[in-house]
């Protein structure tokens, strides 16, 4: 096989790709960055490969793993049930927001049965044993070290064969003779690759932590994202002391699973019983309106909030959180086609509370009736719950697994809802207002 070898440069820090070498990355402005990789470029033919034998689908036995479970349910369902043995997870969020603190409640409750590591690569032991303190644990099955050395750290791994491993962080963590700087991209790729070996090979489940730049992209984890077998992400809203946990990538489970913990004197508590959380902070002021999203395998009461006022602006603002740009964008401009709600000559805030994303277009019929409360400045009936999507032709369509989310809506006393006239529900609720079309909206505005 005749070689021969391409050079380009490449940044350490942010993995740009250039053919000459440049003293300021243009992908991440790092000074200094790029250095010189050697790439082997096959030119001839490739031949002389050994032929794999191949199994038929049938032949194949799986044997399924049983899971590791922690006992805390909001870690172990967004894991898709449990951590799989010999998975690679990442957990990453802003520094300071928590992911520290969550990985030792979880390494306390697995030490219980399995071995468990924990590489700190960050904080020195005393400051390990101290939090652990703080946080009441006191476990025989979980072993610590604040060593750095990552060479050091994956032959303990191998020879000891723990069944669980913590490497808190491995941006922190260095290879031996210096060849790559600490946090580079390099190191990052280098040790995770080693990492995935080691997991599959010994079926031990690493976890691995890691922050996200000043930039906003996560360091590291994005350019690992497709090596490793899940990625979860903690972060909270700003001026909440709940945390979300989240999967951004999860082979073993489904990404839409939310896991909720507050951050208290004790640490992270998990919280299960959100809704209650989410309905105590409603407000009943014009703008304001309750929908349902089933986020995973549960339903979840969201508040949408927005805020209509007259633009001085030319070019009118629309801020949205939480929710679809366009989604927002084409709802405001159905309201004015239909009712005549003047939304060009106003500027536009929209968010969903506490810091949640939703998707799909069952919060339509909230979000018009959350923007033209705002717009008449009055508020919507108390205590009601909005389920429906509007068309193009501003008719209210009914939307799907409308029965779970009434159900939970009544457990924290919500009767009323606002639904679409097609929509057929089996469990009756006390007091049903049905709409077939936007104009209908403006009956719940008397005063407009
Ligand atoms: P930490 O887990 O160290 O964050 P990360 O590993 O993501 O950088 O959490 C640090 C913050 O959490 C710190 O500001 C203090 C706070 N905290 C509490 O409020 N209560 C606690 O019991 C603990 C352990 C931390
Ligand atoms: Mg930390």
């Amino acid at each position: 096989m005749k070689q021969k070898q391409k050079t380009t440069f490449s940044c350490e820090s942010c993995a740009y790709q250039s053919l000459k070498w440049l003293g300021c990355c243009p992908g991440c402005n790092a000074w200094n960055s790029f250095l010189q990789q050697e790439e082997p470029v096959i030119t001839a033919n490739i031949s002389g490969g050994k032929k794999i034998s191949m199994h038929a689908l049938d032949t194949i036995i799986a044997t399924p793993k049983s899971r590791i479970m922690t006992g805390i349910q909001e870690w172990d369902r967004v894991m898709g049930g449990g951590i799989v043995p010999g998975s690679l997870i990442v957990l990453t969020g802003d520094p300071g927001i928590g992911k520290s603190t969550l990985l030792l409640h979880v390494c306390h409750a697995l030490a219980q049965k399995q071995t468990v590591y924990y590489f700190s690569t960050e904080e020195s032991l005393d400051q390990v044993k101290q939090r652990a303190q703080r946080l009441g644990m006191q476990n025989k099955g979980l072993f610590l070290s604040d060593k750095t050395d990552l060479t050091d750290i994956f032959s303990t791994i191998e020879r000891d064969k723990p069944q669980v491993v913590i490497l808190d962080s491995i941006q922190n963590g260095s290879i031996g003779s210096g060849a790559h700087a600490p946090g580079s991209i390099g190191l990052m790729k280098e040790a995770t690759f080693q990492l995935m070996r080691i997991a599959k090979e010994h079926g031990i489940a690493i976890l691995i932590t890691s922050h996200i730049t000043k930039e906003g992209i996560i360091a590291g984890p994005k350019t690992v994202e497709h090596m490793v077998d899940a990625v979860f992400y903690l972060h909270a809203e700003d001026r909440w002391q709940t945390r979300l946990l989240r999967a951004v990538k999860n082979r073993f489970g489904t990404i839409n699973e939310l896991g909720f913990f507050d951050m208290t004197g004790h640490g992270l508590v998990e919280v299960t019983n959100i809704n209650e959380q989410f309905i105590a902070q409603m407000t009943t002021a014009p703008g304001s309106a309750l929908i349902s999203s089933i986020e995973g395998s549960r339903p979840l009461l969201l508040e949408i909030q927005s805020l209509v006022i007259t633009s001085k602006l030319s070019m009118p603002q629309r801020v949205v959180s939480g929710l679809d740009h366009k989604q927002v964008v084409l709802i405001s401009a159905i309201l004015e086609k239909y009712l005549h709600a003047k939304f060009s000559t106003h500027d536009i805030f929209v968010k969903v509370s506490n810091g949640i994303k939703l998707k799909g277009s069952a919060a339509d019929l909230g979000i018009a009736l959350s923007l033209l409360s705002s717009y008449f400045q009055q508020p919507l009936p108390e205590k009601t719950l909005i389920l429906g999507e509007i068309s193009l032709t501003g008719h209210i369509k009914p939307i799907n697994q409308i029965g779970i989310l009434i159900k939970e809506a009544q457990k924290f006393g919500i009767e009323q809802i606002i639904i679409s006239k097609q929509q057929s529900i089996e469990n009756g609720s006390k007091s049903i207002k049905y709409f077939s079309h936007v104009y209908e909206l403006l009956r719940l505005f008397p005063d407009s």
